[in-house]
């Protein structure tokens, strides 16, 4: 069995430290030094009063790990499966869109960092990288593609169809983003990425997009035939019929957060879930993500897989989400802002030290391996 745990803390002991940045506070501190108003704004922001985003990390707060010991910790297993896609450890990276604003090589670096410990990523559908290029930088380790259901069905089948063939062995169908939230930070700073063309990669190196768009389209008209495309606010669960009917991967809805959505999710298809409030950026005043993850697993979590993201920022924090029933998590903005604030080497250390947290939160807390962690681990 790996010792992700004692491993990570002798090495950064043995080379006299960790970049000076251990946890979510520190990296948001170097991101927010590295980059400029608009960027920082666009990753670390959240729609309305943020009430949702602050209600995302106070959720994890109510919760108490409570610790068994005397139980032979001495091996550890984080292992899991998901939907045939094999996790060393319980998380993966969440689709983060426009990482060229974060930094200059974008998606790379977090592809090569994941590929790297095999731990799954999600491509976003408005990612600044070709996903043909992300799969080639990621070789046979796991990934999935995460696909906003936009207004144009050749379109999103073209999408489905790279991505299948590019090895991205699971489809995350965002459903909370077919209008944008409303977000104060990017619209005080008058901040849409799109607009300056970056996070259309995943179209412009697309055949039925270009065909559409016509020989010779300026840079402003393809941004506008973007943003009649890739949102569809008229998207109901007859369209997911239609996502499903032309996948071949397992398909998961991201961005649940009632149990009868996750129950009609199931009957249209869906073989997982993801509870997610997309990090606080859509619904202001929206039930935390953590919240919303009980009642979801108790309807649906029997025969489906439901995995969560929204406030991940500790060891602890994915150690309560599988107790409350997450097969698996995912981080957002934590590696978003090791990406920003030290490229490949922040992203490596970020889930490094995640990974080496989880553990040894599990062993000290006497949990053995991923069955061991359920209600009981937890005290509300
Ligand atoms: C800058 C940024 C961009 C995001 N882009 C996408 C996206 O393109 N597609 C998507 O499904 N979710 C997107 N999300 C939401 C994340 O997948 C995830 O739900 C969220 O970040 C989790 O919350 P956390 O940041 O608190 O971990 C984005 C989040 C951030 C912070």
């Amino acid at each position: 069995m790996p010792r992700y745990g004692l491993d990570r803390q002798l090495e950064i002991h043995q080379t006299g430290g960790s970049l000076g940045t251990v946890t979510a506070e520190d990296w948001a501190r170097r991101a927010e030094s590295a980059l400029e108003p608009g960027p920082w704004g666009y990753v670390a922001g959240g729609a309305g009063t943020e009430a949702t985003m602050r209600a995302n990390l106070t959720a994890f707060d109510r919760w108490r790990i409570v610790p068994r010991l005397l139980r032979d910790v001495s091996e550890r297993d984080l292992s899991t499966t998901v939907l045939g896609t094999p996790f060393p450890v319980p998380f993966g990276l969440a689709p983060v869109g426009v990482q060229s604003v974060l930094h200059g090589e974008a998606e790379r670096p977090p592809a090569a960092a994941a590929a790297a410990l095999r731990i799954p990523l999600v491509l976003s559908t408005v990612s600044s990288t070709p996903l043909e290029e992300v799969a080639a930088i990621m070789g046979d380790a796991p990934r999935w593609f995460q696909l906003y259901p936009g207004t144009d069905p050749e379109i999103v089948a073209s999408l489905i169809a790279r991505a299948e063939r590019s090895g991205y062995s699971a489809l995350v169908v965002t459903v909370d983003t077919t209008l944008l939230g409303w977000r104060p930070r990017d619209l005080r700073t008058g901040y849409l990425p799109f607009f300056s063309g970056q996070g259309i990669a995943n179209y412009v190196s697309d055949p039925v997009f270009q065909a559409r768009l016509g020989a010779g389209a300026s840079m402003a008209e393809t941004v506008q035939l973007f943003l009649r495309v890739y949102a569809n606010p008229g998207f109901t669960w007859k369209d997911l019929d239609r996502i499903r009917a032309v996948t071949r991967v397992p398909l998961l809805v991201k961005g649940l957060l009632h149990p009868d959505d996750a129950r009609d999710a199931v009957a249209h298809g869906a073989d997982g879930i993801v509870v997610s409030n997309h990090g606080g950026r859509q619904v202001d005043g929206a039930i935390a993500a953590l919240d919303a993850l009980p009642g979801i697993v108790a309807a649906v979590g029997g025969h489906t897989a439901v995995l969560m993201d929204s406030g991940i920022r500790s060891g602890a924090d994915v150690v309560k989400a599988l107790a409350l029933g997450a097969r698996a998590v995912f981080i957002g903005r934590l590696y978003a802002y090791a990406l920003a604030a030290a490229g490949r080497e922040g992203v490596d250390q970020v889930l490094r030290d995640l990974r080496a947290e989880v553990d040894l939160t599990m062993g000290m807390a006497g949990l053995r391996s991923l069955a061991e962690v359920g209600p009981g681990a937890l005290a509300g």
